[in-house]
């Protein structure tokens, strides 16, 4: 990676992924773009990935080598506007894999937990194992992984991606998807002191926290072809937790706060169509993937982004 254009750089990923590419890699070789405009500090430009031909054109003349392809409907919104999911999801992709053949980049696309459905097996989900998704946003993200395959097997092209668990971070927050919750817990606990989960108790799904996130990113990026064997999409996650054990990670630095459940039943089905825990074995052995934060770690960093003035109980 040299010269790198990132699509959706606006988004919950895109905002920290830029900042850090552009400390690594030079603010001048990132280009962020997104569909709206907004104060940046850098190369920007906006662009709608539907829109081929623009980001065929910008992406050669900012002589990209690299295209990060965040953009992208989450699994709640889609399950709302399951056609606009299709078009975008799977529009954008296509534009992103036609692009990199064009111009000879490595593509990233990031695939989902959200690919497995209810006859995957739940508990250490294997890399390769039955991907039969009931939203949308897994369709999308299944049809995905198979057409990276497609380009890199019939054309050539370097595509690489990884099955994101939910992403916690405390800035720019996700919009729409199923595991939100494990963000806004964080900030109603500190603002609030008290959190109604749409998630019921005893629902488990895979998470990681950015800084890992970012990390597999890049560090699945600059790995050696040679020793890739998977081209659709690896399975990553760095901790599994229902919203009980979050909230009494909480509850320790934040001894009052309360959770409440007011279950919603649409994103609830999701959360159960989804896997406990994925295997993340395949990424350690081919690239090295080692997440740094566990649920404990995670909670004392993200209370002090959020809060500044929590005190952390020295019992941790
Ligand atoms: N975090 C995403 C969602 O909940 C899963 O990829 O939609």
């Amino acid at each position: 990676m040299k010269k790198i254009i990132v699509t959706g750089a606006l988004g919950q990923i895109g905002t920290e992924l830029v900042r850090k590419l552009r400390l690594e890699y030079g603010k001048e070789n990132v280009l962020a773009t997104d569909i709206r405009e907004e104060s940046h500090d850098g190369p920007f430009e906006v662009l709608d990935v539907l829109d081929a031909l623009k980001m065929y054109e910008v992406a050669k003349k900012f002589g990209a080598d690299t295209m990060i392809h965040l953009a992208a409907l989450l699994s709640a919104t889609a399950e709302i506007k399951p056609i606009l999911a299709w078009e975008l999801n799977m529009g954008g992709l296509l534009n992103a894999l036609e692009v990199s053949k064009e111009l000879n980049m490595q593509l990233f696309n990031p695939s989902s937990i959200a690919v497995f459905g209810p006859s995957t097996p739940k508990i250490d989900t294997p890399q390769e194992t039955l991907q039969r998704p009931t939203t949308m946003y897994g369709v999308n993200k299944v049809a995905g992984e198979l057409l990276c395959d497609y380009y890199f097997g019939r054309y050539g092209v370097d595509a690489r991606g990884v099955r994101f668990p939910g992403l916690i971070s405390p800035g720019t927050p996700p919009g729409g998807g199923t595991t939100d919750y494990a963000v806004e817990i964080y900030h109603k606990a500190v603002n609030e002191g008290s959190y109604t989960s749409y998630i019921a108790e005893g629902t488990y799904m895979d998470m990681m926290y950015m800084p890992d996130a970012l990390n597999a990113i890049i560090d699945l990026m600059e790995a050696d072809p040679a020793k890739l064997t998977v081209r659709n999409a690896y399975n990553i996650s760095a901790m599994s937790f229902d919203p009980s054990e979050i909230a009494a990670e909480i509850k320790k630095h934040i001894p009052d706060f309360e959770i409440k459940y007011d279950v919603d039943p649409v994103r609830q089905s999701i959360a159960e169509s989804w896997p406990n825990s994925i295997d993340s074995t395949q990424a350690e052995i081919d690239w090295g993937f080692k997440p740094q934060y566990d649920l404990t770690t995670m909670t004392i960093d993200m209370l002090d982004k959020i809060g500044g003035n929590i005190k952390t109980r020295t019992t941790i």
